[in-house]
Protein backbone atom coordinates (compact mmCIF):
# COMPACT_ATOMS: atom_id res chain seq x y z
CA UNK A 1 0.00 0.00 0.00
CA UNK A 2 1.03 3.70 -0.79
CA UNK A 3 1.51 5.93 2.02
CA UNK A 4 -1.06 8.68 1.85
CA UNK A 5 0.29 11.52 1.57
CA UNK A 6 2.28 10.69 -1.70
CA UNK A 7 -0.80 9.01 -3.34
CA UNK A 8 -2.07 12.33 -4.77
CA UNK A 9 0.89 13.11 -6.54
CA UNK A 10 0.04 9.82 -8.58
CA UNK A 11 -3.05 10.37 -10.46
CA UNK A 12 -2.41 12.06 -13.83
CA UNK A 13 -4.16 15.38 -13.31
CA UNK A 14 -0.81 16.26 -11.58
CA UNK A 15 1.05 14.44 -14.14
CA UNK A 16 -0.32 16.58 -16.59
CA UNK A 17 0.37 19.63 -14.26
CA UNK A 18 3.90 18.71 -13.50
CA UNK A 19 4.51 18.23 -17.69
CA UNK A 20 2.70 21.48 -18.66
CA UNK A 21 5.86 23.75 -18.44
CA UNK A 22 7.70 21.55 -20.08
CA UNK A 23 5.25 21.12 -23.21
CA UNK A 24 4.76 25.25 -23.26
CA UNK A 25 8.64 25.87 -23.48
CA UNK A 26 9.24 23.58 -26.41
CA UNK A 27 6.33 25.08 -28.54
CA UNK A 28 7.79 29.25 -27.90
CA UNK A 29 10.97 29.64 -30.00
CA UNK A 30 10.82 29.23 -33.72
CA UNK A 31 12.30 26.01 -34.73
CA UNK A 32 15.16 27.81 -36.72
CA UNK A 33 16.21 29.61 -33.81
CA UNK A 34 17.50 25.65 -32.64
CA UNK A 35 17.38 25.18 -28.92
CA UNK A 36 18.17 28.77 -27.85
CA UNK A 37 17.85 28.09 -24.08
CA UNK A 38 19.32 25.16 -23.30
CA UNK A 39 22.71 25.02 -21.14
CA UNK A 40 23.77 21.95 -22.73
CA UNK A 41 24.97 23.35 -26.01
CA UNK A 42 27.78 25.80 -25.18
CA UNK A 43 29.68 27.51 -27.93
CA UNK A 44 31.56 29.18 -25.45
CA UNK A 45 34.86 28.87 -23.31
CA UNK A 46 32.56 29.95 -20.43
CA UNK A 47 29.45 28.18 -21.26
CA UNK A 48 31.60 24.78 -21.96
CA UNK A 49 32.96 25.28 -18.12
CA UNK A 50 29.94 25.11 -16.48
CA UNK A 51 28.84 22.51 -18.73
CA UNK A 52 31.60 20.70 -17.98
CA UNK A 53 30.75 21.11 -14.19
CA UNK A 54 27.63 20.32 -14.59
CA UNK A 55 28.45 16.73 -16.18
CA UNK A 56 31.00 15.90 -13.47
CA UNK A 57 28.75 16.00 -11.08
CA UNK A 58 25.45 14.95 -12.96
CA UNK A 59 27.99 11.85 -13.38
CA UNK A 60 29.44 11.48 -9.47
CA UNK A 61 25.58 11.72 -7.94
CA UNK A 62 24.21 9.28 -10.27
CA UNK A 63 26.80 6.91 -9.07
CA UNK A 64 25.76 7.49 -6.09
CA UNK A 65 22.36 6.95 -6.30
CA UNK A 66 22.58 3.68 -8.17
CA UNK A 67 24.67 2.59 -5.04
CA UNK A 68 21.90 3.71 -2.87
CA UNK A 69 19.25 2.50 -4.37
CA UNK A 70 21.47 -1.20 -4.67
CA UNK A 71 21.71 -1.02 -0.82
CA UNK A 72 18.27 0.06 -0.20
CA UNK A 73 16.72 -2.74 -2.23
CA UNK A 74 18.53 -5.12 -0.27
CA UNK A 75 17.96 -3.54 2.59
CA UNK A 76 14.45 -3.52 2.19
CA UNK A 77 14.50 -7.47 1.35
CA UNK A 78 17.21 -8.91 3.76
CA UNK A 79 15.60 -7.25 6.55
CA UNK A 80 11.82 -7.22 5.67
CA UNK A 81 9.14 -8.42 8.59
CA UNK A 82 9.89 -12.27 8.75
CA UNK A 83 7.01 -12.76 11.51
CA UNK A 84 9.20 -13.34 14.55
CA UNK A 85 8.93 -11.60 17.91
CA UNK A 86 11.49 -9.07 19.33
CA UNK A 87 13.38 -6.25 18.23
CA UNK A 88 15.51 -6.68 15.54
CA UNK A 89 19.09 -6.31 15.94
CA UNK A 90 20.52 -3.34 17.52
CA UNK A 91 23.53 -1.30 15.71
CA UNK A 92 23.13 1.67 18.42
CA UNK A 93 26.79 2.74 18.83
CA UNK A 94 28.67 1.50 16.31
CA UNK A 95 31.60 3.01 16.03
CA UNK A 96 32.51 1.88 12.57
CA UNK A 97 29.64 2.68 10.94
CA UNK A 98 29.29 6.08 12.85
CA UNK A 99 32.77 6.77 11.15
CA UNK A 100 32.11 5.40 7.60
CA UNK A 101 28.76 7.46 7.62
CA UNK A 102 30.79 11.21 8.43
CA UNK A 103 33.84 10.40 6.43
CA UNK A 104 31.38 9.10 3.04
CA UNK A 105 29.05 12.22 3.10
CA UNK A 106 32.67 14.96 3.91
CA UNK A 107 34.06 13.00 0.50
CA UNK A 108 31.35 13.50 -1.55
CA UNK A 109 30.75 16.94 -0.32
CA UNK A 110 34.32 17.82 -1.13
CA UNK A 111 34.42 15.78 -4.47
CA UNK A 112 31.73 18.87 -5.41
CA UNK A 113 32.88 21.55 -3.88
CA UNK A 114 36.49 21.60 -5.33
CA UNK A 115 35.56 21.94 -8.89
CA UNK A 116 32.91 23.74 -8.14
CA UNK A 117 35.28 26.88 -6.71
CA UNK A 118 37.71 25.93 -9.22
CA UNK A 119 35.39 27.47 -11.73
CA UNK A 120 34.06 29.60 -10.05
CA UNK A 121 37.33 31.36 -9.57
CA UNK A 122 38.45 30.62 -13.37
CA UNK A 123 34.95 32.26 -15.03
CA UNK A 124 35.49 35.35 -12.73
CA UNK A 125 38.58 36.47 -13.26
CA UNK A 126 39.24 40.09 -15.19
CA UNK A 127 39.10 39.82 -19.01
CA UNK A 128 42.25 39.79 -20.95
CA UNK A 129 43.50 42.27 -23.22
CA UNK A 130 42.33 41.02 -26.50
CA UNK A 131 42.79 37.42 -28.28
CA UNK A 132 45.13 35.16 -27.51
CA UNK A 133 46.95 32.49 -28.78
CA UNK A 134 47.76 28.75 -27.48
CA UNK A 135 49.53 29.33 -24.69
CA UNK A 136 47.46 31.48 -23.30
CA UNK A 137 49.23 34.79 -24.17
CA UNK A 138 47.56 38.38 -25.57
CA UNK A 139 48.48 38.58 -29.11
CA UNK A 140 50.03 41.67 -29.78
CA UNK A 141 52.13 44.05 -32.38
CA UNK A 142 55.25 45.39 -32.97
CA UNK A 143 53.81 48.10 -30.43
CA UNK A 144 52.76 45.82 -27.55
CA UNK A 145 49.03 46.30 -28.79
CA UNK A 146 46.53 43.94 -29.00
CA UNK A 147 46.25 42.89 -32.86
CA UNK A 148 42.99 42.12 -31.51
CA UNK A 149 41.75 43.96 -28.40
CA UNK A 150 38.63 42.72 -26.08
CA UNK A 151 35.42 44.25 -27.05
CA UNK A 152 34.06 45.84 -23.73
CA UNK A 153 30.02 45.64 -24.24
CA UNK A 154 28.27 47.67 -21.10
CA UNK A 155 25.21 46.31 -20.47
CA UNK A 156 22.01 47.90 -18.78
CA UNK A 157 19.08 46.51 -17.18
CA UNK A 158 16.16 48.57 -18.23
CA UNK A 159 12.59 48.08 -16.88
CA UNK A 160 11.63 46.06 -19.04
CA UNK A 161 14.54 46.03 -21.70
CA UNK A 162 18.57 46.16 -22.17
CA UNK A 163 20.82 48.71 -23.34
CA UNK A 164 24.25 47.41 -25.01
CA UNK A 165 27.18 50.51 -24.87
CA UNK A 166 30.05 49.44 -26.98
CA UNK A 167 32.59 50.91 -24.77
CA UNK A 168 35.12 53.65 -26.06
CA UNK A 169 32.82 53.75 -29.31
CA UNK A 170 29.35 55.98 -30.16
CA UNK A 171 27.31 52.35 -30.98
CA UNK A 172 24.84 52.06 -28.49
CA UNK A 173 22.00 49.27 -29.41
CA UNK A 174 18.69 48.09 -27.57
CA UNK A 175 17.39 44.06 -27.08
CA UNK A 176 19.71 43.56 -30.16
CA UNK A 177 23.35 42.91 -29.94
CA UNK A 178 26.80 41.48 -32.06
CA UNK A 179 29.60 39.62 -31.00
CA UNK A 180 32.68 38.53 -32.88
CA UNK A 181 34.05 34.90 -32.88
CA UNK A 182 37.89 35.71 -32.91
CA UNK A 183 38.46 38.10 -29.85
CA UNK A 184 37.39 38.03 -25.89
CA UNK A 185 33.80 39.58 -25.21
CA UNK A 186 33.28 41.49 -22.06
CA UNK A 187 29.90 42.48 -20.50
CA UNK A 188 30.03 44.89 -17.99
CA UNK A 189 27.08 44.26 -16.21
CA UNK A 190 24.59 46.77 -14.13
CA UNK A 191 21.13 48.10 -14.37
CA UNK A 192 19.67 52.07 -13.68
CA UNK A 193 16.59 50.82 -11.33
CA UNK A 194 15.88 47.17 -10.17
CA UNK A 195 17.79 44.35 -10.11
CA UNK A 196 18.08 41.40 -12.91
CA UNK A 197 20.00 38.94 -14.14
CA UNK A 198 21.87 38.93 -17.23
CA UNK A 199 21.98 35.65 -18.93
CA UNK A 200 22.60 34.50 -22.53
CA UNK A 201 21.60 30.59 -21.54
CA UNK A 202 24.36 28.95 -25.10
CA UNK A 203 27.09 31.44 -23.97
CA UNK A 204 26.84 31.88 -20.02
CA UNK A 205 25.60 33.25 -17.10
CA UNK A 206 23.74 33.80 -14.94
CA UNK A 207 25.15 37.62 -13.53
CA UNK A 208 23.48 39.85 -11.49
CA UNK A 209 22.49 43.38 -12.94
CA UNK A 210 22.66 45.43 -10.13
CA UNK A 211 22.40 49.10 -10.13
CA UNK A 212 25.50 51.49 -8.40
CA UNK A 213 27.60 47.97 -9.45
CA UNK A 214 29.18 46.46 -12.17
CA UNK A 215 29.52 42.50 -12.65
CA UNK A 216 31.50 41.03 -15.51
CA UNK A 217 31.62 37.99 -17.92
CA UNK A 218 33.53 37.72 -20.50
CA UNK A 219 34.42 34.53 -22.70
CA UNK A 220 35.33 33.54 -26.26
CA UNK A 221 33.08 32.32 -28.56
CA UNK A 222 33.77 29.00 -29.53
CA UNK A 223 31.74 27.97 -32.56
CA UNK A 224 33.01 29.41 -35.80
CA UNK A 225 30.79 31.40 -37.77
CA UNK A 226 31.44 31.59 -41.61
CA UNK A 227 31.91 35.05 -43.59
CA UNK A 228 28.80 36.47 -44.51
CA UNK A 229 26.80 34.45 -42.03
CA UNK A 230 24.71 35.65 -38.87
CA UNK A 231 24.15 33.17 -35.80
CA UNK A 232 21.40 33.97 -33.86
CA UNK A 233 21.71 33.71 -30.20
CA UNK A 234 19.23 34.25 -27.73
CA UNK A 235 18.91 35.67 -24.22
CA UNK A 236 16.56 37.21 -21.64
CA UNK A 237 16.29 38.14 -17.84
CA UNK A 238 16.77 35.25 -15.11
CA UNK A 239 15.78 37.07 -12.15
CA UNK A 240 12.05 38.78 -11.16
CA UNK A 241 12.36 42.45 -11.81
CA UNK A 242 8.83 43.09 -12.00
CA UNK A 243 5.70 43.59 -14.54
CA UNK A 244 7.31 42.70 -17.44
CA UNK A 245 10.55 40.44 -16.39
CA UNK A 246 8.84 37.50 -18.63
CA UNK A 247 9.09 39.74 -21.68
CA UNK A 248 12.73 40.99 -21.48
CA UNK A 249 14.59 39.32 -23.82
CA UNK A 250 17.31 40.00 -26.27
CA UNK A 251 19.12 39.28 -29.67
CA UNK A 252 22.81 38.17 -29.64
CA UNK A 253 24.10 38.20 -33.21
CA UNK A 254 27.46 36.37 -33.63
CA UNK A 255 29.26 37.33 -36.84
CA UNK A 256 33.13 36.32 -38.22
CA UNK A 257 35.94 38.57 -37.53
CA UNK A 258 36.22 41.20 -40.28
CA UNK A 259 31.81 40.99 -40.46
CA UNK A 260 31.82 42.26 -36.86
CA UNK A 261 34.37 44.83 -37.70
CA UNK A 262 32.49 46.39 -40.54
CA UNK A 263 28.87 45.96 -38.50
CA UNK A 264 30.52 48.37 -35.65
CA UNK A 265 31.46 50.58 -38.63
CA UNK A 266 28.16 50.84 -40.10
CA UNK A 267 26.12 50.94 -36.78
CA UNK A 268 28.52 53.62 -35.62
CA UNK A 269 27.59 55.53 -38.76
CA UNK A 270 23.82 55.15 -38.67
CA UNK A 271 21.41 53.91 -42.04
CA UNK A 272 23.01 56.36 -45.07
CA UNK A 273 21.29 54.26 -47.69
CA UNK A 274 17.86 55.51 -46.75
CA UNK A 275 15.31 56.84 -49.10
CA UNK A 276 15.55 60.16 -49.50
CA UNK A 277 11.75 60.53 -48.81
CA UNK A 278 11.26 57.88 -46.68
CA UNK A 279 13.78 59.72 -44.43
CA UNK A 280 12.51 63.10 -44.56
CA UNK A 281 8.97 61.93 -44.01
CA UNK A 282 10.06 59.64 -41.03
CA UNK A 283 12.19 62.20 -39.50
CA UNK A 284 9.24 64.71 -39.61
CA UNK A 285 6.97 62.02 -38.12
CA UNK A 286 9.28 61.17 -35.43
CA UNK A 287 9.35 64.94 -34.82
CA UNK A 288 6.35 65.76 -34.58
CA UNK A 289 5.24 62.72 -32.44
CA UNK A 290 7.80 63.05 -29.93
CA UNK A 291 9.62 60.31 -30.15
CA UNK A 292 12.90 61.99 -30.27
CA UNK A 293 12.43 62.68 -26.42
CA UNK A 294 13.07 59.33 -25.77
CA UNK A 295 14.79 57.42 -28.53
CA UNK A 296 18.01 58.08 -30.73
CA UNK A 297 18.57 57.56 -34.59
CA UNK A 298 21.83 57.85 -35.51
CA UNK A 299 21.84 60.35 -38.46
CA UNK A 300 19.04 61.84 -37.39
CA UNK A 301 19.90 65.06 -35.40
CA UNK A 302 16.75 65.63 -34.10
CA UNK A 303 16.47 62.26 -32.39
CA UNK A 304 18.50 62.18 -29.10
CA UNK A 305 16.42 60.56 -26.36
CA UNK A 306 18.12 58.33 -24.41
CA UNK A 307 15.23 57.49 -22.16
CA UNK A 308 13.93 54.63 -24.22
CA UNK A 309 16.13 52.08 -26.77
CA UNK A 310 18.07 53.14 -29.22
CA UNK A 311 16.54 52.78 -32.63
CA UNK A 312 19.90 52.83 -34.94
CA UNK A 313 18.69 50.37 -37.73
CA UNK A 314 15.36 49.30 -36.18
CA UNK A 315 15.37 47.27 -39.30
CA UNK A 316 17.45 44.97 -38.23
CA UNK A 317 15.96 43.23 -35.48
CA UNK A 318 13.50 40.43 -35.60
CA UNK A 319 11.50 40.92 -32.82
CA UNK A 320 9.46 43.68 -31.23
CA UNK A 321 9.62 44.62 -27.12
CA UNK A 322 12.69 43.42 -25.91
CA UNK A 323 12.06 40.13 -27.74
CA UNK A 324 8.51 39.70 -27.32
CA UNK A 325 6.77 40.22 -30.66
CA UNK A 326 8.01 37.80 -33.90
CA UNK A 327 7.28 40.54 -36.78
CA UNK A 328 8.86 38.50 -39.07
CA UNK A 329 7.36 35.08 -38.67
CA UNK A 330 8.49 32.13 -40.99
CA UNK A 331 5.08 30.95 -41.91
CA UNK A 332 4.99 34.33 -43.93
CA UNK A 333 6.61 35.19 -46.69
CA UNK A 334 7.68 38.78 -48.87
CA UNK A 335 5.39 41.11 -49.23
CA UNK A 336 3.04 39.25 -46.71
CA UNK A 337 5.70 39.30 -43.80
CA UNK A 338 6.44 42.88 -44.92
CA UNK A 339 2.90 44.02 -44.14
CA UNK A 340 2.75 41.68 -41.23
CA UNK A 341 5.71 43.87 -39.74
CA UNK A 342 3.91 46.80 -40.71
CA UNK A 343 0.55 45.98 -39.11
CA UNK A 344 2.66 44.79 -35.45
CA UNK A 345 5.35 47.73 -35.87
CA UNK A 346 1.91 49.87 -35.85
CA UNK A 347 0.25 48.12 -32.91
CA UNK A 348 3.20 48.49 -30.88
CA UNK A 349 3.20 52.35 -31.44
CA UNK A 350 -0.45 53.11 -31.19
CA UNK A 351 -1.15 50.37 -28.36
CA UNK A 352 1.64 49.02 -27.03
CA UNK A 353 0.17 47.56 -23.77
CA UNK A 354 -1.78 44.91 -25.88
CA UNK A 355 1.90 43.67 -27.15
CA UNK A 356 3.45 44.49 -24.14
CA UNK A 357 1.84 44.46 -20.80
CA UNK A 358 3.92 46.79 -18.48
CA UNK A 359 5.78 48.77 -20.95
CA UNK A 360 6.66 52.03 -20.25
CA UNK A 361 5.45 52.95 -23.22
CA UNK A 362 2.06 52.89 -22.12
CA UNK A 363 -0.23 54.77 -19.85
CA UNK A 364 -0.49 51.92 -17.01
CA UNK A 365 3.13 52.87 -16.89
CA UNK A 366 1.95 55.94 -14.28
CA UNK A 367 2.07 53.30 -12.35
CA UNK A 368 5.77 53.18 -12.46
CA UNK A 369 8.42 55.62 -11.35
CA UNK A 370 9.02 56.60 -14.94
CA UNK A 371 5.29 57.30 -15.85
CA UNK A 372 5.80 57.64 -19.58
CA UNK A 373 3.33 57.56 -22.05
CA UNK A 374 3.34 58.58 -25.51
CA UNK A 375 3.72 62.11 -26.02
CA UNK A 376 0.62 62.43 -28.14
CA UNK A 377 -1.48 60.15 -26.62
CA UNK A 378 -3.99 63.05 -25.22
CA UNK A 379 -6.48 61.35 -22.88
CA UNK A 380 -3.23 59.24 -20.91
CA UNK A 381 -5.56 55.94 -22.00
CA UNK A 382 -2.22 54.42 -23.39
CA UNK A 383 -3.62 54.28 -26.94
CA UNK A 384 -2.74 56.28 -29.81
CA UNK A 385 -5.89 57.13 -31.43
CA UNK A 386 -6.64 58.76 -35.31
CA UNK A 387 -7.28 61.75 -33.85
CA UNK A 388 -4.56 62.06 -31.14
CA UNK A 389 -2.13 61.71 -34.08
CA UNK A 390 -2.83 60.69 -37.69
CA UNK A 391 -2.68 57.09 -38.92
CA UNK A 392 -0.56 58.10 -42.19
CA UNK A 393 2.01 60.09 -40.15
CA UNK A 394 2.63 56.81 -38.11
CA UNK A 395 2.60 54.67 -41.54
CA UNK A 396 5.60 57.32 -42.04
CA UNK A 397 7.22 56.40 -38.78
CA UNK A 398 6.65 52.68 -39.46
CA UNK A 399 8.37 52.49 -43.26
CA UNK A 400 10.99 54.97 -41.51
CA UNK A 401 12.01 51.96 -38.49
CA UNK A 402 11.82 48.91 -40.75
CA UNK A 403 13.76 50.12 -43.45
CA UNK A 404 16.75 51.26 -41.20
CA UNK A 405 18.94 47.36 -42.46
CA UNK A 406 22.56 47.31 -41.67
CA UNK A 407 24.20 44.57 -43.73
CA UNK A 408 22.90 41.85 -41.19
CA UNK A 409 19.55 42.13 -40.43
CA UNK A 410 18.00 39.23 -38.21
CA UNK A 411 15.90 38.00 -40.84
CU1 LIG B 1 14.64 42.06 -15.67
CU2 LIG B 1 13.63 40.08 -14.78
Amino acid sequence: MIPSPIRPLLNWRTGLLLAAPALTGCELWPYEAGYPYTTTDPISDFGLSTHELYATITYIVSVIMVLVSILLAYTLFAFRDDGSEGNPEQIHGNTQMEIAWTLLPVAIVLSLIIPTVRTIFKTADAAPAGAMDDSGMVITDDAGKPVKPTVDIKVIGKRWWWAFEYVGTDVVSGNHLAIPDDRPVNFLITSDTVIHSFWIPRIGGKRDAVPGRVNNIWFNLTEDVPAGEVHHIRGECAEYCGEAHALMRFEVIALDGPDFDKWMGEYAEGPTSLNASVKAKGEAAFLEAGCVGCHVVRGNETANGKIGPDLTFFGDRRYLAAGVEDMFPTHLEGEEQMAYARETLTKWITDPNSIKPGTTKSANASRSMDGMNIPKDANGDGVLTEDEFPAEKVADIVEYLLQQQSSYPLR
